[in-house]
């Protein structure tokens, strides 16, 4: 579905990506893990077309479109939920959601039929639906920002680090709505530094070190990989 070839990225004299390589199947959970600055967030910013390579492709379904503008490729079937939630503060949480439907033209009842369907994701939005974001806990605003990705009626959802800064609890409630997210047929890209609770919910993984692909296998086998124990588990 997703083919990403040789990508790299630079920001002025920085290297952020140096030839990553990384393919995600139709239906797959496929996380990346790595440490603060391996370059996780460059990679979702590039594949959404808000940071344009170096070098490298990256293709949907066989079509090059890291030649596109961000908004085609949301058309295209990809949305992102970006590191730091980034909701819209001032907005109700209804008129987040229905700028997730922006790019995507649908009818007034279509757009409420998926906003029915982040609801019942998310009953804690649904609860706050006129509540202006900016007052939302933290977690909470994860969920808008899920939402809002969602209801672009994305082929392929790619989440940056959706469980930064979240108490346990909700970490577990969060990861548990991403699989379930995906057994509605959604395909996920999870980019997270807890590498123990990605790997618990992805059918593979790929390690990033300093902006290069170091290891890519099952999850199971990248959670009993003893290299990635040390670094990523803690253990
Ligand atoms: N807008 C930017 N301008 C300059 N350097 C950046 C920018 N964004 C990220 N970088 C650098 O690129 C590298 C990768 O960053 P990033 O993709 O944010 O990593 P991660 O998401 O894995 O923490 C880091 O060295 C970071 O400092
Ligand atoms: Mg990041």
């Amino acid at each position: 579905m997703l083919k990403v070839t040789d990508l790299s990225v630079s920001y002025g004299a920085i290297k952020a990506l140096n030839s990553v390589s990384l393919e995600v199947q139709k239906g797959e959970i496929v996380t990346m893990i790595g440490a603060n600055g391996a370059g996780k967030s460059t990679t979702i910013r590039t594949i959404s077309g808000l940071v344009k390579p170096q070098s490298g492709t990256i293709e949907l379904d066989g079509k090059p479109i890291h030649t596109l503008p961000p908004h085609q490729i949301v058309h295209l079937g990809i949305s992102q939920s970006p590191e730091g939630r980034r909701v819209f503060s001032t907005m109700t949480v209804h008129e987040n959601l229905q700028l997730g439907a922006y790019t995507r033209r649908g009818s007034r009842s279509s757009v409420l039929e998926d906003m029915d369907r982040v609801f019942s994701l998310f009953p804690r939005l649904k609860e706050r639906e006129r509540q202006v974001a900016g007052t939302l806990s933290g977690g909470e605003q994860q969920m808008l920002a899920m939402g809002r990705a969602l209801m672009a009626r994305p082929t392929l959802l790619m989440l940056d680090e959706p469980s930064l800064g979240l108490a346990p609890f909700l970490v577990q409630t969060i990861f548990k709505i991403i699989q379930e997210i995906n057994e509605q047929g959604t395909t996920v890209l999870l980019v997270e530094q807890n590498a123990h609770q990605a790997l618990r919910v992805a059918h593979r993984g790929y390690v990033l070190e300093t902006g290069q692909v170091t290891m890519s296998d099952n999850a199971a086998n990248l959670m009993t990989d003893d290299g990635v124990r040390r670094a990523y588990l803690g253990e």
